[in-house]
């Protein structure tokens, strides 16, 4: 089920993916999320530690991260450094439930580290949130570099198509493997782009790896505000 929902506030936005992350979970003993980087996630994860704050659920969440730039976790680059700023240091994840993405290591070894983790840990991944870039980019693989997105790798090593900073990322197969996948889009930079996805326009899947995002559960939720959602 494709379901776009225009949210009025953020809050009933960030409120609408805790709920949907608390049924995604229910009385299962533990659920695999894949979380997204950038900077959007940033105040969906102080809402989610604040609302969830005493949960007692957060020994049953294990976290992934869709893509992680190569630099050490304590640059402000890092997508795992802005989620123990916004998420972690704030809920109390068991650190055995942290798997983060080594953005130290070397890319090409720690891709296919990961991927292997990935493969063993959590397939097919319980839900994957996923963010928008501008030019129509999910994870780490861009207009430029859409090939990557059919890669039979479940992990690979990708450039940022501006700064040239390296990142590991997630391919196709694994979003379009999960049992649901949600973008949090907000913002009028992202509207051209959620028209061209969301409305499915012709050659969209061609041009924006975002587009590609068809999970086989059909459970792909867009979760956008009104100036995201204002070109719709
Ligand atoms: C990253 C992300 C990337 C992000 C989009 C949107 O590491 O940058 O994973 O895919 O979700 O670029 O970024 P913003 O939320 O900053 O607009």
């Amino acid at each position: 089920m494709e379901k776009v929902t225009v949210f009025s506030s953020h809050e009933a936005m960030y409120a609408s993916l805790v709920e949907l992350i608390d049924n995604v979970l229910g009385d299962r003993p533990a659920i695999n999320i894949s979380l997204s980087g950038g900077s959007t996630p940033k105040a969906f994860f102080d809402y989610w530690a604040e609302a969830k704050r005493d949960a007692g659920f957060w020994n049953r969440i294990r976290l992934f991260w869709g893509d992680e730039r190569c630099v050490p976790p304590d640059s402000e680059l890092s997508n795992y450094g802005m989620t123990l700023e916004h998420l972690l240091g704030k809920v109390p994840v068991p650190a055995e439930n942290i798997f983060r993405i080594r953005g130290e290591n070397d890319p090409d070894t720690e891709a296919l580290r990961y991927g292997e983790l990935i493969d063993k840990e959590a397939t097919p991944f319980d839900l994957i949130m996923l963010g928008l870039g501008d030019d129509g980019h999910t994870v780490s693989i861009f207009p430029s570099s859409i090939d990557l997105w059919d890669s039979r790798q479940t992990c690979i090593v990708n450039s940022h198509p501006d700064n040239g900073i390296k990142r590991v990322t997630i391919t196709g197969k694994v979003i379009n493997g999960a049992s649901h996948v949600a973008f949090l889009a907000t913002g009028y930079s992202k509207a051209d782009k959620v028209r061209e996805i969301v409305k499915n326009n012709v050659g969209s899947s061609y041009i924006y790896p975002a587009a590609r995002v068809k999970p086989e559960s059909g459970n792909i939720y867009w979760l956008l505000d009104e100036e995201a959602a204002s070109l719709l």
